[in-house]
């Protein structure tokens, strides 16, 4: 990976982080347990050559922990979303007032346009779009004319009749090196691209969301499937808990913004 990443934006999550959005019938998130595993992601973070901006917990937004969904960061375009979710609709402005006093002055995706942060794989040179229950035409169109003129390329993925994924990137994630992570049914969505496919075992669809942070993956616990692959691939591994935010339809890239 040429490209390398040396700061990312967190939040841990709020007491009344049981309140967000979710659709995963795992039961109630321990918060204690919560904070626990945030810390730990964060330590990750950190330990991969990380400064960290951190944010204030935001009670008024039980989903605010999951600052992935609120701004597109890469190297020649920085875009703050606008969530699809109207309850996390809020969260948008302590990022820009986050980004603003790190001197990043993103483009903003404006109505009717919606697009949350988790529907966008950067791979490369080139961005997959989710069109999902958060990410509407309008808003990848909107994201896809800032990518042109930033000389990127993209593509839509429509993931709406896919099972079982919130975000696209519930459902691949690219390791750089032309490799993108996909489980079984959007494989075939990204076949026609230019990249090895690495296949998540059938079962352990929630370890797609992995993420690859300059010469480490973070990878989700309790995948031995997925974990062997990424083992076999040669990657060095950091493997987290992430059982309170999986309850929450969280994955390990919606903890934080890198850049
Ligand atoms: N709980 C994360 C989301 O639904 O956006």
């Amino acid at each position: 990976m040429s490209f390398r990443f040396t700061r990312a934006i967190v939040r841990p999550p709020s007491s009344n982080f049981a309140d967000g959005l979710t659709s995963a019938a795992l039961g109630t998130p321990d918060f204690a347990l919560a904070l626990e595993q945030h810390a730990q992601y964060c330590d990750a973070l950190e330990r991969v050559g990380l400064e960290l901006e951190r944010l204030p917990e935001d009670p008024a937004h039980p989903d605010a922990t999951f600052v992935e969904d609120t701004a597109i960061l890469s190297v020649r375009c920085n875009v703050l979303t606008r969530p699809g979710a109207s309850s996390r609709a809020g969260e948008v402005k302590a990022i820009r007032a986050a980004l603003a006093s790190l001197d990043i002055k993103p483009t903003t995706i404006e109505s009717p346009g919606t697009l949350d942060g988790g529907d966008i794989c950067e791979a490369g040179e080139h961005f997959f779009i989710g069109i999902s229950q958060r990410t509407n035409w309008e808003g990848a169109a909107q994201l896809a004319a800032f990518l042109t003129k930033a000389g990127y390329t993209s593509s839509c993925i429509d993931i709406r009749a896919i099972p079982g994924i919130l975000h696209l990137k519930s459902g691949i994630a690219s390791l750089g090196d032309e490799r993108i992570v996909a489980i079984d049914s959007l494989a075939g969505h990204l076949a026609r691209r230019n990249h090895e496919l690495v296949r998540v075992p059938p079962g352990e669809e929630y370890a797609a969301n992995c993420v690859r942070v300059n010469d480490h993956v973070l990878m989700a616990a309790g995948f031995p499937g997925m974990q062997h692959t990424l083992e076999q691939l040669c990657y060095d591994l950091i493997v987290l808990d992430m059982s309170e935010f999986q309850k929450m339809d969280g994955g390990l890239s919606c903890l934080s913004l890198r850049f």
